[in-house]
């Protein structure tokens, strides 16, 4: 009943969701109505930092849910768990970060970004990548990389232009009329795509020469996920404007956009109210990320990232796995075939471990769960992956 209901009134955007019917998560495990336990391998998509119900992120959304709620639109009270968050975050980051705009979702600090961008240098030509992925608004859509998911929106944005990412010679179209060039660390959609030795430190140098904005998208890279706190500390190269979201609230929607004030500044005059928003910080979605930053800060969680990387490297040696790519706990595993990765998927559903799709590459599947999976939970998954990939290797 409830399952026909969703199917045919929740809307969908594919024809064969995974359909896990939830009743309860905790730590790495979904449980599901009939009982049965999930191990997550996909953390909601490389959401859930701290796993599922972190006592510390719960018990500071009960605290806040007592004191209050929804007060204002964005930016016109001043509201503690936005001024706790904002300057955790802030001494996180490098000087040149000392402005944090809170909205509500990867998406929208996209978009936020790119507006700041074309405001702050008067220039509209924005530079992104092919394969890359910024979120699902007309905005973002139009400095997406792949024409295929484009296409039926089109007209978008214009003077948005994409390059190939980890292409040197490319970085030669990035000139005096480009406002921003937006990259992610580690590409995501395509199957977690590292950077060549150098190749963001070469698109650094270049704005720096042509005084174009450079905007990370650190949205799936951020909050520990790639064993740094962000992944632009993996590469020593630091941009202009940095995009922040999913693994930020641990459990909860939030997302920020981070730069100076001086770029900042330019949504607030001549006109003012350059992005405006109903719900951008949230006080509940503040105080989750402010949980899950002191967590991750006051823990080893992030230092024991590469070692969790390790042991998926190591364990997962198996005949149908071409290649495992990625940084951290953002791993994508390379299998022949998209039929393959379909079956994968569904046996591992049938065995209890959660793992999902790439939106750009339909040959890999990927493992990115909660920061927090311990080693033998990390043992346990890898035990029945090569349980799957034996099954499909004799089918
Ligand atoms: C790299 C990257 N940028 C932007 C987004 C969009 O974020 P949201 O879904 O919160 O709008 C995503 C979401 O998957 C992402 O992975």
């Amino acid at each position: 009943m409830s399952k026909s209901f969703f199917l045919n009134h929740i809307a969908q955007t594919n024809t064969n969701p995974l359909s896990i019917h939830v009743k309860s998560a905790k730590g790495s495990y979904i449980k599901d109505i009939n009982g049965k336990k999930y191990l997550d391998l996909v953390a909601g998509v490389s959401a859930c930092t701290l796993g599922h119900c972190h006592p510390k992120v719960t018990s500071a959304i009960k605290k806040q849910c007592d004191k209050y709620l929804h007060v204002m639109v964005y930016g016109e009270f001043i509201q503690d768990p936005q001024i706790y968050l904002a300057k955790s975050i802030l001494s996180l980051l490098p000087s040149n970060f000392d402005n944090i705009y809170f909205v509500n979702s990867g998406v929208e600090s996209i978009e936020a970004s790119i507006k700041l961008a074309k405001r702050y240098t008067s220039r509209s030509e924005i530079i992104s990548f092919k394969n890359s992925y910024y979120g699902s608004t007309s905005g973002a859509l139009s400095i997406m990389g792949d024409d295929n998911f484009k296409k039926k929106y089109k007209p978008l944005i214009s003077d948005c232009n994409q390059i190939n990412y980890n292409d040197f010679t490319s970085i030669s179209k990035i000139s005096k009329k480009t406002a921003a060039v937006v990259i992610e660390p580690i590409q995501g959609a395509s199957g977690f795509i590292t950077p060549k030795d150098g190749y963001l430190n070469a698109i650094r140098n270049k704005c720096n020469e042509t005084k174009t904005l450079l905007i990370f998208d650190e949205i799936q890279t951020g909050f520990g996920r790639t064993g740094n706190f962000f992944g632009f500390q993996s590469y020593n190269v630091i941009p202009d404007i940095l995009c922040i979201s999913k693994g930020m609230g641990g459990g909860m929607s939030i997302g920020a956009f981070c730069s100076s004030k001086k770029i900042m500044k330019s949504l607030s005059e001549n006109p003012q109210l350059g992005h405006i928003t109903t719900f951008g910080g949230h006080p509940i979605g503040c105080v989750a990320a402010l949980a899950t930053v002191k967590e991750l800060m006051n823990s080893n969680i992030i230092s024991q990232i590469s070692e969790k990387e390790k042991i998926y490297r190591e364990g997962l040696k198996h005949p149908l796995i071409k290649k495992i790519r990625g940084k951290g706990l953002m791993l994508a595993i390379e299998l022949e075939s998209e039929i393959l990765c379909r079956k994968f998927v569904k046996m591992g559903l049938q065995r209890g471990i959660i793992t999902f799709f790439f939106l750009l590459n339909n040959t890999s599947v990927r493992i990115s769960p909660p920061l927090t999976i311990s080693i033998l939970e990390i043992k346990k998954s890898i035990l029945i992956i090569k349980q799957i990939l034996n099954d499909l290797n004799y089918n």
